[in-house]
């Protein structure tokens, strides 16, 4: 499915709720945030309709993310039903991994692909003083067996803010120490993303490379390109990963290699380096809004379609509007977008 753009779409963010066991200092107030009524949120059933049509029109990876996805219950049955669609190829996690060590047996029977962990400390206090509850063994746990897992994808992502440049530091450590690559993603003016403030990718770089020793391309990158502006080759194909403004196929992330790393080091800068052009993907919120971007209120209300009775022509004439109404770029920093509401409302 193709947007007025030009832009291939084939890769729905499906969040199954807005419900979260952290309180994430740059997703959510210590008090959280207003939550759906338990009745508007999409049932199993529900969400595997859309998918339906939507693989139909050419989707073809699922991202389940929230909120927190695992503290809906029983995920595993949805990763399998969704799975089980016709054309859908990918099936992929974003968590805080609280839950994942328990639930990970069934959700790779069901046949998920990949994790992407959403990590922002590596330290019990400092952890439980970014994310508000003190989950930092079970977290660690979750993400060592997502690690454990043979074929699984893993990746971390962290989004670095000002003041906590240690935990920064460690988080990239697990690119040396383990299989999984680490992500850092800019941090943007959403929920309470509007009053932190970000470590500069510059500046990030600058520690790194203090820290681990001068980054190179020379054991992943291509020939003849400037260290650190490659783009990792065929790897990428479909790989879009899992945050907000992830890498497409032709990738907005920038992926460095430091000294002795087992893995590498990306940076996901949305914000600042709009890679809107690439953009490959759809969402569909936890109370059955398909949204066309992340940084507008804009969307269609499949969930009126689907309580309506109106049928799956009428779903599939929905998603090919909310395609064709996908903006051609964020306006993050030009004009009241999507600021006021939270990563978890709005369905990172
Ligand atoms: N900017 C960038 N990322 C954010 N997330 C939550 N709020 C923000 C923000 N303001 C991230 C979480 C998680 C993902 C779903 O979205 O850290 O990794
Ligand atoms: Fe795509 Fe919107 Fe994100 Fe830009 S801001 S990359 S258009 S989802």
């Amino acid at each position: 499915m193709k947007d007025k753009y030009g832009r291939t779409i084939e890769y729905l963010r499906v969040s199954v709720t807005d419900r979260c066991d952290l309180r994430c200092r740059h997703c959510m107030p210590p008090e959280g945030v207003p939550l759906m009524a338990h009745e508007d949120i999409l049932s199993y059933e529900e969400i595997a309709a859309v998918v339906t049509e939507a693989a139909k029109l050419g989707v073809r990876k699922i991202r389940l993310t929230g909120g927190e996805p695992l503290v809906r219950p029983q995920l595993a049955v949805l990763v399998k039903m969704l799975k089980s669609i016709p054309g859908i190829e990918q099936v992929v996690l974003t968590t805080n991994g609280v839950r994942l060590a328990q639930q990970l047996p069934d959700l790779l029977t069901a046949g998920l692909s990949g994790v992407n962990f959403s990590l922002n400390a590596m330290d019990r206090e400092a952890y439980e003083a970014f994310a508000g509850r003190d989950r930092f063994e079970a977290a660690m746990a979750g993400l060592h067996a997502a690690l454990d897992a043979p074929g699984l994808s893993v990746k971390i992502n962290c989004v670095p803010t000002k003041g906590r440049e240690e935990q920064v530091l460690k988080i990239a450590s697990l690119a040396r120490d383990t299989r999984a690559s680490v992500r850092f993603i800019e941090l943007m003016p959403i929920g309470m993303g509007a009053v932190l403030k970000g470590i500069p990718k510059i500046e990030l770089i600058d520690l790194l490379q203090k820290k681990y020793g001068p980054f190179s391309h020379d054991e992943a990158g291509p020939e003849g390109v400037a260290p650190g502006e490659y783009r990792r080759p065929e790897r990428q194909r479909g790989d879009a990963g899992g945050c907000p403004g992830d890498r497409t196929p032709k990738g907005p992330a920038e992926y460095y290699r430091f000294p002795g790393f087992a893995s590498d080091i990306g940076f996901i800068s949305a914000v600042s380096h709009r890679f809107c052009g690439d953009c490959n993907r759809i969402r569909l919120t936890a109370d059955g809004m398909l949204k066309s971007c992340l940084a507008f209120p804009a969307g269609e209300d499949v969930k009126a379609i689907l309580r309506g009775g109106a049928g799956e022509e009428a779903l599939r004439e929905s998603i090919v509007r909310c395609v064709q109404n996908k903006p051609k770029q964020h306006a993050f920093g030009f004009q009241k977008t999507e600021e006021q509401r939270s990563m978890s409302q709005i369905g990172g």
